[in-house]
């Protein structure tokens, strides 16, 4: 395999520490770049070092609030600076993580913000890959907290399907040491389940039997309301 000199922002993170992992292991020459290294997505800082003479950028940043008004200003404004800063340092291509489902969820202040911040990178006229991700599987326990209500987690009737965070770093490695695909591609877990068995498992894990499950048509996951197979792969 050709060796590449490429930049991972938001490397430090969950999925960007394991996309560095995977791509330095392949024998690739890559930058590794976030706050800690001085490079700010928001205000551009470091972004003119940090892309010079890379063939990819690897976009695995995350926005610290996920309050609407916070969130979209981060996915905006990330995704302008680095299109300028790799338009200026001539790097061919742009590679992004967002959500399977995303467009499909207008409800979720979240969703909306990873729906401009693709929209940005397609129409920025660089060659592009985004891989869209269904939910990791790390974020299991959180999800359920997120659903919690004293001794109730109010489930939606929907389904999920995990993915481990290893998974996601591998697809999203393998789209930067491969051709922009202009496009999007969609990786999901193994197994697609109900929100109820997720939070029984987790409920399960932690060895909580304090707590019940019940399946509310009303409960939302972040704000957003879910069809059955909104956060699933498409067939
Ligand atoms: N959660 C899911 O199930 C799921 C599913 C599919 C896709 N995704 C997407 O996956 C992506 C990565 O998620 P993650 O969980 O790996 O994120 P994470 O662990 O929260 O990491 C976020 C990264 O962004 C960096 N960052 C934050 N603000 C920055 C700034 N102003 N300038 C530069 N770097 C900045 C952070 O480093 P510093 O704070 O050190 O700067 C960190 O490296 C997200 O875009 C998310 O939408 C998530």
């Amino acid at each position: 395999m050709q060796r590449m000199k490429i930049t991972v922002v938001g490397a430090s993170g969950l999925i960007g520490t394991k996309v560095v992992e995977v791509l330095t292991h392949e024998g690739n020459d890559v930058i590794a770049s976030s706050r800690s290294t001085g490079v700010d997505v928001l205000t551009g800082e470091g972004l003119a070092d940090a892309l010079a003479g890379a063939d990819a950028l690897v976009d695995v940043t995350n926005s610290p609030s996920f309050e609407a008004d916070a969130v979209m200003k981060f996915f905006t404004t990330s995704a302008t600076n680095l299109v300028d800063a790799a338009r200026r340092t001539g790097v061919g291509h742009y590679v992004a993580l967002s959500i399977v489902g995303v467009d499909g969820l207008p409800d979720s202040g979240y969703f909306r913000a990873k729906v401009a911040q693709e929209r940005i990178i397609r129409e920025s006229g660089l060659p592009y890959s985004i891989v869209r991700a269904t939910q990791f599987a790390e974020f299991a326990d959180a999800i359920t907290e997120s659903m919690t209500d004293a001794n109730e987690v109010r489930v939606p009737d929907a389904l999920i399907q995990p993915i481990p965070a290893d998974e996601v770093a591998s697809a999203v490695a393998g789209a930067a040491a491969g051709e922009p695909i202009n496009g999007i591609v969609n990786v999901g877990g193994p197994d697609r389940i109900t929100f109820e068995q997720l939070a029984r498992d987790a409920l399960a894990r932690k060895g909580d039997e304090t707590k019940t499950v019940v399946v509310d048509q009303a409960a939302r996951y972040y704000g957003a309301a879910l069809a059955a197979r909104s956060l699933v792969m498409p067939d």
